[in-house]
């Protein structure tokens, strides 16, 4: 399907009548429009996917038929990754080859999901339990039964459309259940084809569906069912919140993936060929539009005047253009909306005395393009250091020992990642255990892998997405005690 077929057919979907505009964040421009479902959307979706719960026709499959479906929605997302991409990226910004990249790594993730169908085991357990006071014994033979937890609601960003949506779909189709998924109201394209593929695939009718809208709206709506079982949602911190108390209702289990203020050590001793880079492009990839983007960079005095020239050199050198410009590295963000947000937490750190090493501005072309930059000078109290930008922007602070660099790093509200960049193999590990974040990351910088859950601490989230736990987290677990 073309962007022009996809953007006709979703202008066509049915809806409360609020339109929502679509743009394209490389030109800054409207490019389509389609209609909130809302909550009769919401509805409809829910009782299908309960329908379909009810009857079996996904969890009651052979867990190796599961397996060869979800396999196939991975060779399907290879064969259409061209189309993908080219939506993902016209609609979220990143270039082209970033999107083709990425469409890769969520067919991968199917894959790994798809070997997990046939491994979802309980365990089993001989108990001989006292009987009272008469001090008899019973022989009992226990074990568990792990099942899928019913319907879940999922509601992804926009840093990611599609890339979010299968990190949420592939373990809740691996455990058995059925799904209502909400797109972000800015980045619904590639979900038109993720419809075509999941029935190619052979996914029974009606076990995933596809809502589109707004977050307050048709989000909430979702967030809010009785018949909704478990929400999982990835994005904001206060979205968060919203979420949990929508689900207060019917005390619907939450798996909350939200927002970071990761800081990345990086001390003298560091291979700095490696940490400036990986540190710079840390932060910068995506235009920070990542919630494990490091945005705080702590560097020890001796090397802190080069570090920070080197970051900066970063800076200025990224080649930041349209998605379907030649040879870029970053994109735009995402909407006029962010971008203003951005500007604002720079202007603001400006006018409180931080002092602007690189980047600062807003680039004089069409489309949402704010230059990567770098700030130093900072307080620890200062919004820019506390609060969640996603953006390129990144502070730069020198430290001279351990207690104090850890005392701030950890003063966040947040704890999703945090990195250190060191050739001391004691420091590392003690910083591994020690910093107050879910992902760890030692001379690396944002990299993951399937295999390793990600879950974050303090106001970072609740839950693990990925591994064995991100299956899990769409099961529940029965005990049975028999007498024998
Ligand atoms: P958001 O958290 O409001 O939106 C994320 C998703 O939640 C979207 O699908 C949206 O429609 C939905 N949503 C919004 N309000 C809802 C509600 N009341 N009930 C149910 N669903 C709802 O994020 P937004 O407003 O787009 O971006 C604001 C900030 O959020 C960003 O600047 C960034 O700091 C953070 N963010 C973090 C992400 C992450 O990956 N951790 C991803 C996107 C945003
Ligand atoms: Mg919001």
């Amino acid at each position: 399907m073309t962007l022009a077929t996809v953007l006709e057919d979703i202008r066509k979907r049915p809806g409360t009548g609020e339109t929502i505009p679509i743009f394209n964040p490389s030109i800054g421009e409207q490019i389509g429009e389609f209609t909130d479902g809302g909550k009769a959307a919401v509805d409809e979706a829910v009782a299908r996917a309960r329908e379909t719960f009810k009857s079996g026709v996904w969890h009651g499959k052979s867990s190796s038929e599961r397996s060869k479906i979800l396999w196939r929605i991975a060779e399907l997302i290879e064969e259409h990754a061209e189309e993908l991409a080219e939506l993902d990226s016209r609609n979220g910004g990143a270039s082209l080859t970033q999107c083709r990249h990425i469409m890769h790594a969520s067919a991968e993730f199917y894959r790994y999901c798809a070997g997990w169908c046939t491994k979802i085991n309980g365990i089993s357990h001989d108990i001989r339990m006292a009987g009272g006071l008469s001090g008899t014994f019973t022989e009992m033979h226990g074990y568990t039964i792990k099942q899928p937890i019913g319907v879940v609601g999922l509601i992804i960003p926009w840093n990611g459309p599609f890339h979010m949506s299968s990190i949420k779909l592939a373990p809740a189709l691996a455990a058995g259940c059925s799904a209502v998924l909400k797109p972000a109201e800015q980045t619904p394209l590639s979900m038109m084809i993720l419809e075509k593929i999941l029935v190619k695939a052979g996914v029974p009718e009606g076990v995933v569906n596809i809502v589109y809208g707004y977050g307050h709206t048709t989000g909430q709506a979702l967030a809010e069912h009785p018949d909704v079982d478990k929400i999982s949602f990835t994005g904001s911190t206060v979205t968060g919140k919203k979420i949990v108390q929508a689900a207060a209702g019917n005390l619907k289990r939450v798996m909350l993936e939200l927002g970071g203020k990761s800081p990345v050590l990086i001390y003298n001793d560091a291979d700095l060929s490696k940490a400036i880079p990986g540190a710079a492009m840390g932060i910068f990839a995506h235009s920070g539009q990542g919630c494990i983007c490091g945005s705080r960079i702590f560097v020890e005095r001796g090397v802190y005047d080069q570090v920070v020239e080197g970051v900066a050199g970063v800076a200025r050198s990224i080649r930041q253009g349209g998605s379907h410009e030649e040879g870029v590295h970053i994109g735009p963000v995402i909407s006029q909306k962010q971008l203003e947000k951005i500007m604002g937490y720079i202007d603001e750190g400006r006018q409180e005395g931080a002092e602007i090493v690189a980047g600062g501005k807003r680039r004089d072309r069409a489309g949402y393009f704010v230059e990567p930059t770098v700030l130093t000078g900072t307080r620890p109290d200062m919004r820019l250091v506390q609060e969640e930008i996603f953006g390129p922007v990144v502070t730069i602070a020198p430290f001279d020992d351990e207690e104090e660099v850890l005392a701030q790093a950890n003063d966040s509200i947040y704890g999703l990642a945090a990195s250190a960049w060191t050739n001391d193999l004691s420091r590392a590990h003690r910083l591994a255990k020690r910093m107050e974040a879910g992902m760890i990351t030692l001379n690396c910088q944002l990299v993951w892998d399937p295999a390793l859950p990600i879950g974050g601490h303090k106001q970072s989230g609740w839950g693990y997405e990925y591994g064995i736990e991100g299956i899990e987290a769409y099961m529940t677990t029965k005990c049975v005690y028999t007498q024998l």
